[in-house]
């Protein structure tokens, strides 16, 4: 098995950074996500794959909504020791390093396969829908539960300076697909699966709940923009302005989660 597949390239502060944001967004999905696990049959499932566990916070998740037994892969070695120690007081998981492209499991053997942001990261990721479909057994679900669409962003007051940049043009720069999400149907018909795919958060949220999160994850917008080459005056004007129409009541932000469902007939 290589190992490290899924290198982060990022220094010690950014990853303790990007664990954080795992541990927050995993939050505020949790509403989206769990009807998922439940609609899948998770909680009769017996053995259960988390490709792409990352921190292991969802595979958390997962973990507490099963009797079965749950294995998270990543192609991280420093994510999947984060994951020990997060779900250290979970008997019913195991983890190991992997890349999804080429999955360490014989065919046909989990009765549930879910990834949870991964595909908008990974290098083929119809070959990762594909090696996910292989190793469900006839009858077991595969399960993409959240893959944004960044082409399907809505955000007002508009800020033509700001708005591309999250809008994709940041992830693009990443090397990830900021339209993973309307390409989920096509991935899990092309792996041979019967699909359902659908948006998970459909609820608008309040301008407080929007301050919330942005409070939570400042540091992070902040160094999008910097890094898209905003200046210092720049940021705090957009800032003022972003601050200043949610606690104004009239920012509106719908960003599209898409999941997929598929039976392996
Ligand atoms: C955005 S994180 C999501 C982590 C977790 N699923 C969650 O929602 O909290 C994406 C994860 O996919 C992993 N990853 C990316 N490409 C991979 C590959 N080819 N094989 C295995 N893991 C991969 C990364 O190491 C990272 O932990």
């Amino acid at each position: 098995m290589r190992e490290n597949i899924a290198s982060h390239r990022r220094s010690k502060e950014e990853f303790q950074d990007f664990i954080k944001k795992l541990e927050l967004q995993a939050l505020e999905t949790a509403e989206e996500r769990l009807p998922l696990y439940l609609e899948v049959g998770l909680k009769d499932a017996d053995i259960v794959l988390d490709v792409g566990c990352g921190s292991g916070v969802v595979t958390r998740d997962i973990a507490r909504l099963t009797k079965g037994c749950v294995i998270g892969v990543d192609g991280s070695i420093d994510m999947i020791k984060v994951a020990d120690e997060i779900l250290r007081d979970y008997d019913n998981v195991e983890l190991c390093v992997g890349d999804a492209h080429l999955l360490p499991f014989n065919d046909n053997t989990f009765d549930i396969v879910t990834c949870n942001l991964l595909l908008m990261w990974a290098d083929d990721p119809q070959m990762v829908v594909n090696e996910m479909a292989r190793v469900t057994r006839p009858g077991g679900k595969v399960l993409a539960s959240l893959e944004p669409d960044y082409g399907g962003k809505i955000h007002w007051p508009e800020n033509p300076r700001a708005d591309p940049i999250f809008a994709g043009e940041a992830i693009r720069k990443k090397g990830g697909d900021p339209h993973i999400g309307r390409k989920l149907r096509a991935l899990f018909t092309l792996a041979g699966l019967k699909t359902t795919v659908g948006i998970g958060n459909c609820r608008i949220w309040s301008c407080e709940e929007d301050k919330r999160y942005y409070l939570h994850a400042r540091d992070f917008y902040i160094k999008v923009l910097r890094d898209a080459g905003l200046s210092e005056e720049e940021i705090d004007e957009w800032e003022y302005e972003y601050l200043k129409s949610l606690d104004d009541r009239i920012q509106l932000n719908f960003f599209p989660q898409f999941y997929a469902i598929g039976t392996k007939t």
